[in-house]
């Protein structure tokens, strides 16, 4: 299997339901401004979808790019508030699906992860799957098994040169807003597993070459201990990255 760091971390901000166009832009000017490792760290800003064209216009001369949170499956059609992905062209070069916010608040299933992935794929774009388990699964000692569920779903759709090609976020739901971080162990252990589990269904090469990123209460206190692991290749960041002093130090702190 590849070496850990033959992967190129990758640090991304998940704004959630925060900010407008302009102070989106204010925020993503800001983050460009910061001294930041973009030569060894993939950096990637998801505003809201109101955000997205200022925040592209902002970080237009610096390699930084833009996600989308969400998008759907469909190109076009009657599908009111939905946003498709050829919608995203020239916007945005990544977008999450699988969210646990999503899934929770929002009724998305794995099928529903397992079609949008694909249609993010089939744009051009990257796709960032989240996974994660919640208290009561991880009490239950049930976190391979919802782990391995919910990674199987997407990837029994996808070439091993499509998984390869996509990143993977670990979010265990217990850990998301609630400032109790999984431990460095913890993080490693379960994106271990979902290594393996990529590695089952694709393949040695593929399970290498995915980068898995580790997110949930991610901070400028915690980021060294938990991005400084193998196997951890960057975070998906909500909270700090609303601050671009925070953000950029977590984005530092995955610099090899
Ligand atoms: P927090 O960093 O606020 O815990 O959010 C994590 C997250 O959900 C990123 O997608």
């Amino acid at each position: 299997m590849t070496s850990p760091k033959a992967r190129r971390p990758i640090v991304a901000a998940n704004w959630k339901m925060n900010t407008g166009p302009d102070d989106g832009a204010r925020l993503a000017r800001a983050v460009a401004a910061e001294d930041l490792p973009l030569a060894q760290v993939e950096v990637v800003l998801c505003p809201p979808a109101t955000g997205l064209t200022s925040v592209a216009e902002a970080v237009a001369d610096s390699p930084i790019a833009v996600g989308a949170q969400h998008v759907y499956w469909e190109s076009s059609g009657a599908f009111t508030g939905e946003i498709s992905v050829p919608m995203l062209t020239g916007l945005a070069a990544y977008a999450i699906t699988g969210h646990s916010e999503r899934r929770q608040l929002f009724g998305e299933t794995d099928l529903d992860v397992q079609r949008k992935t694909l249609a993010i794929l089939a744009g051009g774009l990257t796709p960032i799957v989240a996974v994660g388990e919640s208290l009561d699964q991880r009490d239950a000692g049930e976190t391979l098994a919802v782990l391995r569920t919910q990674i199987t779903a997407v990837l029994e759709a996808l070439s091993p040169e499509q998984t390869a090609a996509s990143v993977i976020a670990y979010e265990p739901v217990w850990a998301i807003g609630t400032g109790r971080n999984a431990s460095p162990e913890q993080a490693q252990e379960a994106i271990g597993w979902i290594r393996d589990t990529v590695s089952a269904a694709h393949g040695c090469p593929a399970a290498g070459r995915v980068r898995i990123q580790y997110g949930g209460s991610v901070s400028p206190d915690n980021c060294d201990e938990l991005l400084s692991r193998d196997g951890i290749d960057g975070a998906l960041v909500g909270g700090a990255s609303l601050d671009a002093a925070q953000f950029a130090a977590i984005v530092r702190a995955a610099a090899p």
